[in-house]
């Protein structure tokens, strides 16, 4: 693994390696080399707390320097598209790239780059960091994954986090159904639709996804009734009633109280979403890590 684009581009071995790994890191059971002659630049072109401070409190643990990239402040502001940002920041000395950006498989027309792109998020495509956060989240629990029956509620179209989650929990033998009005289904995705008042019972995980409202045509938000949504996708306190004693709930924020969940239920005994956010650190050195390894 030179780059992490897409969770379709890893194999199991690499996902287990890696969510090990950075659960290795958590316990003390691994102390990752300091890179403090490397360079990093984080590009976020779309808004972020988690994934960007996660990646920063990682980087400055694993000694990197950190350019400072702003893209309010940045040429790109004066139209330098993608691809000559990144080839700048490549020939300044960076070695190794976090991108964050609206555009589906921004990085394809990154390809020919000789430093190592980490994908925080492109558009409604893959969010690689935040499904092996999400499997580290899920082993911590569970030991494994082979027949764990995961119900993936809401804006399935719309959500990397969605794609990004079903290619590997399936890759990994899990069982995926979904859950989500129609407007919002995702026919290239071969999972069950399903009813969540008639699983809600039998699910080891929920995991809930932010409405992706930004992404939306107009005529889908007009459309869009928070108490109707809640009511027939959202967690409500009835269904985590049903919640089997060990299943848990997961989303990978930001929540819209209230919406996705009710607003009670974020920190409720079996949530697990705010481990994901601290999760999300740890994995993100261990991705760092192994990518700066292979790049020697
Ligand atoms: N889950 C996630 O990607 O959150 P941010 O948008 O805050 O980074």
């Amino acid at each position: 693994m030179e780059n992490l684009l897409s969770m379709e581009h890893l194999s199991n071995t690499e996902i287990k390696t890696l969510i090990q790994r950075a659960s290795e890191i958590k316990n003390g059971q691994y102390e990752p080399q300091q890179y403090d002659k490397q360079f990093v630049a984080n590009l976020f072109f779309e808004n972020s707390t988690r994934t960007k401070s996660s990646f920063l409190v990682a980087e400055q643990k694993l000694g990197l320097k950190l350019i400072d990239f702003e893209t309010s402040t940045s040429s790109v502001q004066k139209g330098e598209s993608l691809y000559d940002t990144c080839k700048t920041l490549e020939m300044v000395g960076a070695d190794v790239l976090v991108i964050r950006h609206s555009q589906n498989a921004y990085y394809d027309e990154l390809a020919s780059l000789n430093i190592p792109i980490i994908n925080g998020g492109d558009g409604s495509g893959q969010h690689p960091t935040q499904s092996l956060l999400d499997l580290m989240t899920i082993n911590e629990e569970f030991g494994s994954f082979e027949g764990l029956n995961i119900l993936i509620c809401g804006d399935i179209k719309n959500s990397r986090v969605a794609r990004s989650n079903y290619h590997s929990l399936k890759a990994l033998g899990a069982n995926v159904m979904f859950s989500s009005p129609d407007s919002w289904k995702d026919e290239r995705l071969d999972a069950p639709y399903v009813d969540i008042d008639e699983v809600i019972d039998q699910v080891d995980i929920v995991m809930l996804l932010r409405v992706q409202h930004e992404r939306h045509e107009q005529s889908e938000s007009k459309q869009f009734e928070v108490n109707d949504y809640h009511e027939h996708f959202g967690l409500t306190l009835k269904r985590y009633e049903q919640l089997q004693d060990h299943a848990i709930v997961m989303h990978p924020a930001p929540v819209n109280r209230g919406v996705e969940i009710d607003a009670s239920l974020v920190e409720a005994s079996q949530s697990r979403i705010f481990e994901q956010m601290e999760n999300g650190m740890y994995l993100r050195m261990a991705v760092i890590d192994y990518i700066l390894q292979k790049k020697g």
